[in-house]
């Protein structure tokens, strides 16, 4: 786009001379740290460097240098429950004080997964420490039950760091390590089938092949925008899976958004594995896997006693009994039926918001929401896949929507156009959003 370039180095400069102390930060964190931040994906966030924060509480948080921010990112969903939770707070501080890891279960433990079962239906719960660990381990399990060697992912998915996933599909429809996949231990090609998603044909005729244990799909893509499923896929899904010996697991966790038992029970799937983490302990690291009642019994019995803690499922802080009272406070009294109920308008608010100022300006953009999580692409129509939504990104423009905003007070992911609504969001922060959302696509409208 024309202008742009001009309008970023604006914006670049108004944010060095507006964070001195995170500069320096910065500057001083180079000596001790990789490249200057404590976890590298961290050099994503716009402006050169990232903001370092002094302190956050609900839907806000305040950095070095004094500026306050409506956080719209809130840690990319692990803290979609609001910063410091109260109730998550107390349950933390009361139990930390009783042992925070012991390799042994407590009380929570029962308490957690009982609610997880009310929530999504499987019955057979297992924990993590973060969502890659339970996919992972989900992975390896659905292998060892079936004997079968490969899975199936939807072009351009994410499910964390986990290297079966890290494929997509080629314009030749060969299968290839995503790009940016960091020393890979196989070719992908090896382990994992990519098919476009809502594309019922392919699945089915990658499916046919018999060899295919497990499919691992969130029930609506967040990963590359949002993607919903066409109306009958998720039917399509669950027939082919079932009909031709494949496992079906479900990463519910982003599509927590959708509602207290996530899309799984809002839309009433019926999944032999359900997978979720980051926001489930209010922030606290802590996922959770769980199978249904027939998996379950198929695995029962096939895992020896002597090789349970070698066998490529494990973590010795897993389950352990300070994130199980963070789940137990944050699943009974943060994320319940009525903070969604006023966490889903929101975001329906501020998609409305994004829409009218899409409307004004012209620009051939569109936003989509999911529960209480909504997201701006930069192109006219939703994508049905993630190839399309692919073709819709634009780094530059991301970059430059995402540093026009926290120069004014508002914080979205460093990774595409995403807004999460957390109990502790306002109409206010909201209609904020909305206002500093319009000016920037008046004056790129205007400039472009
Ligand atoms: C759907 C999904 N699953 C799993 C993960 C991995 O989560 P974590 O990085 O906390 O392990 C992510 C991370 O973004 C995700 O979006």
């Amino acid at each position: 786009m024309d202008g742009l370039a001009e309008l970023q180095a604006r914006e670049e400069a108004r944010f060095v001379e507006a964070h001195p102390r995170s500069r320096e930060l910065a500057g001083r964190a180079r000596s001790s740290l990789f490249e200057g931040v404590p976890m590298h994906w961290m050099r994503k966030w716009p402006g050169g460097f990232p903001v370092f924060v002094q302190e956050a509480k609900g839907a806000r948080f305040v950095d070095v240098d004094g500026h306050e921010y409506v956080d719209f990112c809130l840690g990319d969903t692990g803290a979609m429950t609001g910063h410091a939770p109260e109730a998550t707070l107390k349950a933390m501080t009361d139990q930390s004080a009783k042992g925070i890891t012991l390799m042994l279960p407590s009380e929570d433990a029962l308490e957690v997964s009982a609610e997880l079962t009310r929530r999504f239906g499987v019955s057979a719960w297992q924990f993590a420490l973060t969502a890659t660990d339970a996919n992972r381990f989900v992975i390896r399990l659905a292998r060892h039950v079936t004997g079968r060697s490969v899975i199936l992912v939807f072009n351009w998915c994410y499910h964390g760091t986990v290297d079966e996933t890290f494929a997509t599909l080629g314009p030749d429809g060969v299968v290839r390590a995503r790009s940016g996949n960091l020393g890979p231990p196989v070719d992908p090609a090896v382990t994992t089938r990519v098919v476009e998603f809502n594309d019922v044909d392919a699945l089915e005729r990658e499916l046919a092949a018999g060899d295919v244990a497990l499919v691992l799909t969130e029930p609506a893509l967040t990963n590359i925008g949002i993607v919903h499923p066409d109306p009958g896929f998720h039917d399509a899904l669950r027939e082919l899976t079932r009909r031709h010996g494949t496992l079906l697991a479900i990463d519910e966790t982003h599509t927590i958004c959708c509602g207290p038992g996530g899309y799984t029970q809002a839309h009433g799937l019926e999944a032999d594995v359900v997978t979720i983490g980051k926001p489930i302990a209010g922030g606290i690291p802590a996922a959770a896997y769980g199978f249904s009642e027939d998996v379950a019994a198929r695995l029962t019995g096939r895992i020896e006693l002597e090789d349970v803690d070698v066998g490529g499922v494990g973590g010795t802080l897993a389950a352990n009994a300070l994130s199980m009272a963070a789940m137990r406070a944050t699943l009974g009294e943060v994320l319940t039926a009525d903070a969604f109920a006023r966490m889903i308008p929101l975001a329906g608010r501020w998609t409305a918001g994004v829409e009218s100022g899409i409307a004004e300006s012209g620009l051939p953009w569109h936003v989509t929401q999911l529960g209480c999580r909504a997201e701006y692409l930069f192109g006219p129509d939703r994508p049905r896949n993630g190839a399309e939504a692919h073709a819709a990104s634009n780094a530059e423009l991301e970059r430059y929507m995402h540093l026009f905003a926290l120069n004014r007070g508002i914080l979205l992911t460093p990774f595409h156009n995403m807004a999460l609504m957390s109990p502790a969001t306002t109409e206010g922060d909201v209609d904020r959003h909305t206002q500093v959302f319009r000016e920037a696509v008046t004056e790129l409208a205007a400039r472009t």
